[in-house]
């Protein structure tokens, strides 16, 4: 008998075709009639780890869909891969590097080693290099120029040498230290170096300039700004008490005139999107300090220890990367929506943004060949209830399907139980308006009335709730190290690269064509007609 050949990708797998078969059926389900059809299914589709509780029961899916989708799973290799990854192989095969942000956050004392270095003595120093800076600045130590102590922290980076830390700032607010202030400055237009300057002195302001390649355009500008306001009133002799660097691109930190002392290193195994547990976490445990900062990573290590070790029916990363690609790739669905019920998580979806789509926007796989489902869904949201009242209008009534992930602390990190209780309340009713919708036989009913059109809710749109005890330094660790995981699940689903951008390097190239142009130089570059009648509108204002 003739073998057939073997699968060149994903969707040639006879697991990839019984899934279509079996998608064609589960397009037609109703929500709710799968939960009166199976009265455990709540418990049945809910799991939990490193702090973590998934309800996943409000998706178009039952033990058989469950069941596709995990030998789906496993067609595409994904425990020996993410094995690989754990390991060190270099799994971002387009730069030959590993992706090791996981190293980062394991234990002390946990040898690891390659290629004959032993990596994680690397990690725990640069992790007591932090701590000797965070500590020295909380505790007034570290004096600026006329011996002030440093009252403001500005972390100069952009993507992930921002995203990350900013968000994790923000999330662990309440463990913040009152007496000091953090600034996130990415933009590269000067009304946002404006806007934070606007009130620092800088006798008392300390930058951190956060840039992996130290080549990065926006970031090298803003750090130049900052010097040149800086040096307004302080000597050059005094920048080293007001200027430190976090980059694994030496040469490139001393050219700028930071003092390699004042170098906090990390390494090109860690992707910018994956460095906040690197010591781009710096402004993080400047604020929070570095027990927080290391419960973070322990928090994030939990999850690592889940995702590695757990069976993948009931493996929270597994379970939302297979659930949101199900939906990309059968449902038509184009975008996810993260919806974080808590005010201090209000950055989450902007990280999770550059996570995903920066990981997972790519429509080539590793062999070179095209991709031929969708990719990346387009990633967005907004803190809970805020979104009630703008957008989720369309989520109820509007033709598409947004998958949402609810996402809640069942305690809050405040003492006003009451507002905790409201928000909760309305986070849930989103939850069952989404799958029940308001049906034109419910009204009747109860009212004896037909509803007009217009005010019926078709429901039956799914999510996952992600329930939190507290929003503390472990679980917002765990939580950002799932979604991590998410993303590299669906990576290789889609048998793709998720660690490395090449797409963003083409508008870098662009806009310094462009650049000497707009200052009045000679075009060396044939634009198109829109970009010419662009250019010139803007050299004649
Ligand atoms: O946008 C591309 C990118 O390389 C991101 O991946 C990265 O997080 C960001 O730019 C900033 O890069 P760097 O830390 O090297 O300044």
């Amino acid at each position: 008998m003739i073998e057939p050949p073997a699968p060149r990708t994903p969707t040639e797998t006879p697991e990839f075709s019984a899934l279509a078969l079996h998608a064609r059926q589960a397009q037609k389900w109703r929500l709710e009639d799968l939960f009166s059809s199976d009265p455990q299914r709540f418990e049945r589709f809910s799991a939990e780890g490193a702090g973590l509780f998934l309800d996943y029961s409000k998706n178009f899916l039952d033990s058989t869909t469950m069941d596709k989708l995990v030998a789906f799973a496993r067609a595409c290799n994904l425990e020996p891969r993410r094995d690989a990854m754990f390991s060190g192989a270099p799994v971002n095969l387009t730069e030959n590097r590993p992706a090791l942000h996981t190293l980062l956050r394991a234990p002390a004392g946990q040898r690891f080693e390659l290629n004959g270095e032993v990596l994680s003595n690397d990690v725990q120093q640069v992790l007591l290099q932090m701590e000797k800076v965070s500590e020295r600045i909380r505790n007034g130590e570290w004096k600026g120029f006329t011996g002030k102590r440093i009252t403001d922290v500005v972390n100069l980076g952009i993507g992930g040498s921002d995203l990350g830390p900013a968000m994790a700032c923000a999330a662990l607010r309440p463990f913040a230290s009152p007496d000091l202030r953090s600034h996130f400055l990415s933009n590269v237009d000067g009304h946002a170096i404006d806007a934070v300057l606007t009130g620092l002195s800088p006798e008392t302001t300390l930058f951190i300039v956060a840039s992996k390649s130290f080549t990065t355009q926006e970031t090298l500008i803003n750090a130049h700004a900052a010097r040149e306001w800086f040096l307004a009133n302080g000597k050059p002799a005094d920048l080293a008490k007001h200027f430190v660097a976090v980059s694994v691109n030496v040469q490139a930190v001393t050219a700028f005139g930071i003092d390699p002392a004042n170098m906090l290193p990390f390494w090109d195994w860690v992707g910018g999107r994956y460095s906040v547990w690197s010591a781009i976490g710096l402004s993080v445990a400047i604020a929070v300090g570095m027990d927080h900062f290391r419960a973070f990573l322990a928090g994030a290590h939990a999850m690592d220890q889940h995702f590695s070790r757990t069976s993948l029916e009931s493996n929270l990363p597994v379970i939302m990367g297979l659930t949101g690609w199900w939906y990309r790739v059968f449902f038509g669905s184009g975008s996810h929506l993260i919806s974080p019920y808590h005010e201090d998580l209000r950055l989450f979806p902007s990280h999770l943004q550059q996570l995903e789509m920066e990981s997972n926007g790519k429509s080539v796989d590793l062999d070179g060949l095209p991709v031929t489902t969708p990719t990346a869904p387009v990633i967005w949201g907004s803190s809970g209830s805020n979104g009630q009242h703008a957008y989720f209008q369309m989520l109820h009534q509007g033709t598409d399907l947004v998958p949402v992930d609810f996402i809640a602390a069942l305690k809050p990190s405040h003492a006003r139980l009451s507002q905790h209780q409201v928000l909760l309340a309305n986070c849930f009713a989103q939850a069952e308006a989404l799958m029940r919708g308001q049906q034109q036989d419910e009204r009747e009913a109860h009212e004896g009335q037909r509803l007009p059109a217009y005010r019926v809710l078709p429901g039956n749109h799914p999510s996952n709730m992600l329930l939190i005890d507290r929003l503390t330094p472990e679980t917002l660790g765990a939580l950002l190290a799932l979604y991590e995981h998410k993303t590299f699940v669906q990576g290789t689903l889609w048998n793709i690269n998720s660690f490395d951008q090449w797409g963003v390097e083409r508008g870098k190239a662009l806009a310094s064509r462009i650049l000497p142009e707009l200052e009045g130089k000679p075009a060396d570059h044939v634009h198109d007609g829109s970009t010419a009648g662009l250019i010139a509108r803007a050299r004649r204002a």
